[in-house]
């Protein structure tokens, strides 16, 4: 077999085989097929296309590419949600203490923040002690105990995807459904889990722009996950505004432990709930309604809460700061952002929020950059809410004093004001099961 013949097929519009996608899988994962050579042929799968077919059997040999995880010990009860991405986005460290409550077991691998959207690894290790690198056995282990741990992507997950997705990144080929479907599945199939929820976010501060484009790529990942052989749906959630007040890691943790105690409530505690649900609803086929009473259950009673403080505690965390949100140290400097004019928040752009926040230091712009968890933004005036000159738009925290007027320019930079209120977009546009 040889790459260039692979290439020329694909350039011309056919469906490749098994064994070629196979072969060039192989050869990205060894490293014997040239970067120009994988390239190309990037490109003439993103320009032709592929069908299901070939897009599961890509997705199966890049999952299968390195490292997996082994949840077959946990039966059908093995659970993962998977998030495109967003701004505020703290439904993880909400939902799975809510599952593992109801008795699914969640043994998830989360990311770093990279860019303007924040990463769950980066949130967790704002609680002081919390280990998000622990060998397999006790991965599993705390699993087994607790229902669930929540640790960073060993080494060696999908190689041939870290390969692909960094030649994607430099050759204009990351917008392509069949090529985002394998990445982002087979990474989930990697991780193990029986039952798997996407939640692909829609909106300024998502990948995916448009409802029309997110259930397509919903559509392809779900499909995709179930030719694998996984239980899978995906929830089509707004992402056109940040999910919740805080933006920034303890500020987020803060936040996500006032839903689980009940004293937070509105679109991000809605998220969860249907995110949850649509969990449970898999792991143990009941339907919608009957998995929302269970989740709401567990968080009224405070089951949930009370899991979350038994999972931080067996990870190594200092459980006595989500008993008392206060204790995490504070920023040095604080601003508030109050509003130019009267009028109503007619739109709020996500992803120039997430850039404010990375400037104050919640985030990182490169990788080997450090993250300052006590920074970040809380937000106190939303889409839809109508303002006045000087009232208080969102307060913003920092150690890095020079960096408040930037952020501040942004922030404002992000909002839309207007005189007439506009359409607020739906929560939750659509589940796709
Ligand atoms: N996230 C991924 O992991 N891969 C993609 O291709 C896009 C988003």
């Amino acid at each position: 077999m040889r790459m260039y013949d692979i290439i020329a097929k694909k350039r011309d519009g056919y469906k490749l085989t098994e064994s070629e996608i196979r072969y060039f899988v192989d050869g990205v994962t060894s490293g014997e097929i040239p970067d120009y050579e994988i390239s190309a042929l990037l490109m003439a799968m993103f320009i032709r296309g592929m069908d299901d077919e070939e897009t599961s059997v890509l997705t199966d040999a890049m999952a299968n590419s390195g490292d997996s995880v082994d949840l077959s010990g946990f039966g059908d009860l093995s659970v993962d949600k998977h998030s495109t991405g967003g701004v505020g986005d703290k439904t993880s460290l909400i939902i799975s203490p809510i599952v593992a409550a109801l008795g699914c077991k969640v043994a998830k691998m989360s990311g770093r923040g990279l860019g303007h959207t924040g990463g769950t690894v980066d949130k967790l290790e704002s609680i002081p002690g919390y280990r998000t690198s622990v060998s397999p056995e006790e991965f599993i282990g705390i699993t087994e105990k607790v229902g669930l741990s929540l640790v960073g992507q060993s080494g060696n997950m999908a190689p041939a995807d870290k390969k692909l997705y960094a030649l994607r990144d430099v050759t204009a080929t990351v917008n392509s459904i069949p090529l985002i479907t394998s990445s982002i599945m087979s990474k989930k199939l990697a991780a193990g889990a029986k039952n798997i929820v996407l939640d692909v976010k829609v909106g300024s501060g998502a990948f995916m722009k448009t409802p029309e484009d997110a259930e397509s790529l919903a559509l392809s990942m779900v499909n995709i996950g179930k030719r694998c052989g996984r239980k899978v749906s995906a929830v089509l959630t707004d992402m056109n505004t940040p999910l919740g007040c805080a933006v920034g890691n303890s500020l987020e943790v803060t936040e996500a432990v006032g839903v689980l105690k009940g004293e937070v409530h509105g679109e991000l505690r809605d998220v969860c709930i249907v995110l949850a649900s649509e969990m449970v609803s898999l792991v143990y086929g009941i339907p919608e309604d009957e998995a929302e009473k269970k989740v709401l259950d567990v968080l009224d009673s405070g089951a949930a809460y009370e899991k979350m403080k038994e999972w931080i505690s067996a990870s190594g965390g200092d459980v006595s700061y989500v008993e008392n949100t206060e204790l995490f140290a504070k920023a040095e400097y604080e601003k508030t952002v109050v509003s130019p004019t009267d009028g109503y928040i007619t739109g709020m752009n996500a992803e120039k929020i997430g850039t404010a926040s990375v400037i104050l230091g919640a985030g990182r712009e490169k990788k080997s950059d450090l993250i300052d968890h006590s920074a970040g933004i809380i937000i106190s005036a939303h889409t839809g809410d109508y303002v006045k000159k000087g009232e208080v738009l969102c307060t913003l925290y920092t150690n890095k004093e020079k960096s408040l007027d930037c952020a501040e320019r942004l922030y404002l930079d992000a909002l839309e004001l207007g005189e007439k209120m506009s359409e607020k977009s739906p929560t939750v546009y659509k589940i796709i099961r």
